[in-house]
């Protein structure tokens, strides 16, 4: 009930205010992990793991979680729907372990030229 008020809220806000819409659903709901750390698994290797077919039920369920933050933070830059759809199909992906979709997904360039400042 709160939390509906809470969402009709952002989502009038956002209609007046993109800016002061971000700062409410920041403080509100703050996401487990941040872009950067969540691109610390990528350096990590861990998204290759998965690829290869060698990641444990642990590495796909951190992968998850990450990739479910990830939607959850603003992108820097580009469209917010992009930025959540490229998430959501990241998500996706791993938990119906569709590696082609996942590799589609996970295209390092084709996010960062969309959503990475330069
Ligand atoms: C769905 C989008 C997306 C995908 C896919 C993606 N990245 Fe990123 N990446 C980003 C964004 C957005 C940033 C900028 C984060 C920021 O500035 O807060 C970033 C930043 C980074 C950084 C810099 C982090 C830092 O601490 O400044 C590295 C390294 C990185 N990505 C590696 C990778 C690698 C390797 C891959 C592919 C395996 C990859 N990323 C795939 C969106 C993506």
């Amino acid at each position: 009930m709160v939390r509906n008020v809470f969402v009709s809220a952002v989502v009038v806000t956002v209609a007046a205010s993109w800016l002061v819409a971000v700062s409410v659903a920041e403080d509100k709901e703050k996401p487990k992990y941040t872009i950067k750390e969540v691109m610390k698994l990528h350096k990590d290797k861990l998204h290759e793991k998965f690829l290869e077919g060698k990641a444990s039920k642990e590495d796909k369920e951190k992968l998850i979680a990450a990739y479910e933050a990830m939607g959850k933070n603003k992108a820097p830059v580009g469209d917010e729907k992009e930025w959540t759809a490229k998430s959501e199909a990241l998500v996706k992906a791993l938990k119906a372990d569709d590696k082609d979709g996942f590799k589609k997904a996970v295209a390092c360039k084709t996010c960062h030229d969309a959503h990475k400042k330069k």
